[in-house]
C-alpha cells in the first residue's frame, strides 16, 4: 500500500483520472446503435437496417443493449484508482450491480447466438460468440469469487478480462470497417473481424495485466481487501 503511495506520487487518489474516459469512447458507438434500435422497439423512427431476428424476438436485445449501455458506462470507472481508493464503497455497491449486468449482457448474448435464426458471419462467427459469450460470464463468475475470497489481484485481473470481452463490440466496429474495406464484405470477414476485435482487447488486457500492473498476475496470495 504504502509503496504505492511513495512509487507513484504523481498519480492522485483524489480526482477520477483518466482511465474511464477512453473505455467509454471505445464503446460509444455500439451503445449509440444500440440505443437507436431501442428508440425503434419503442416504436421510433427505424433508423438502423432492419433486423428480422429483433423484431421477432425483442426481449433477449432489450436486455442486451440496457445491460451493455450500463455495464460499459458504470464499469468503465471502476478502473479508476482515485476512484477505488477514495469511494471504496461506490466500487463495492457498483461492483454488485455489474455483476449482474455483465452476466446479463453474456447470457443474452448466449441465448441470441443459440436461438436466433442466421445470425450475420456462419458458423465461424457463431463459435465466436459462443466462446467469448461463455469468457466474459466466467470471468465475471471468476472475479466475483476471488473477491470473496480477498484475492484483490486475481478479482482485478478477472474483472478487466470480463470488461474487455464487452468492450469487444467497440474494437469490432474497427475492425468490421477495416476489414470490410480491405477484404470486401462477406461471412468470413465478419466472422474474422469479429474474432480479431475480440483478440485484439485480449491481447492488450493481458499486456495491461502482466507488464502494468504484475501483482495481477501470479495471484496465489491472496492480497488483503483494504490494499484495493
Ligand atoms: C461477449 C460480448 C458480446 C457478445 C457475444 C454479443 C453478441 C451479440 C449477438 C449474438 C447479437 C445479435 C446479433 C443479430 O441478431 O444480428 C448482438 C446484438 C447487439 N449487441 Fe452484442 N454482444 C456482446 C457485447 C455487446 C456490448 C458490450 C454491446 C454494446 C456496448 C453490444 C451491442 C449490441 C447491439 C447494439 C446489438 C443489436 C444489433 C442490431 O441492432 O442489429 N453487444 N450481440
Amino acid at each position: 500500500m504504502t509503496v504505492h503511495a511513495t512509487a507513484r506520487p504523481a498519480r492522485s487518489t483524489r480526482s477520477i483520472g483518466w482511465v474511464p474516459y477512453p473505455l467509454i469512447a471505445l464503446g460509444v458507438i455500439p451503445a449509440i446503435a444500440g440505443s437507436l434500435r431501442l428508440v425503434e422497439l419503442a416504436g421510433g423512427p427505424h433508423l438502423l437496417p432492419a433486423n428480422p431476428r429483433i423484431t421477432a424476438s425483442p426481449v433477449p436485445v432489450i436486455v442486451h443493449i440496457v445491460g451493455a449501455v450500463l455495464y460499459v458506462i458504470l464499469g468503465a470507472f471502476q478502473f479508476s484508482t482515485g476512484l477505488r481508493r477514495r469511494r471504496p464503497n461506490w466500487h463495492r455497491a457498483a461492483g454488485r450491480v455489474l455483476v449482474v449486468l455483465g452476466l446479463a449482457v453474456a447470457f443474452s448474448a448466449l441465448w441470441m447466438t443459440a436461438f436466433y435464426p442466421r445470425v450475420p458471419g456462419g458458423a465461424l462467427a457463431h463459435v465466436f460468440r459462443l466462446g467469448f459469450g461463455t469468457g466474459m460470464a466466467a470471468s465475471i463468475i471468476l472475479g466475483f469469487v476471488a473477491i470473496r475470497n480477498r484475492d484483490v489481484a486475481r478479482h482485478r485481473a478477472w474483472m478487466a478480462r470480463a470488461y474487455a470481452l464487452a468492450l469487444g463490440a467497440g474494437t469490432q466496429v474497427l475492425t468490421q470497417g477495416i476489414g470490410n474495406a480491405v477484404f470486401g464484405p462477406s461471412e468470413l470477414t465478419t466472422a474474422l473481424m469479429l474474432g480479431a476485435g475480440w483478440g485484439i482487447n485480449l491481447a492488450v488486457v493481458e499486456y495491461t495485466i502482466r507488464f502494468r500492473f504484475p501483482a495481477s498476475v501470479p495471484a496465489r496470495t491472496p492480497v488483503s481487501a483494504t490494499a484495493a
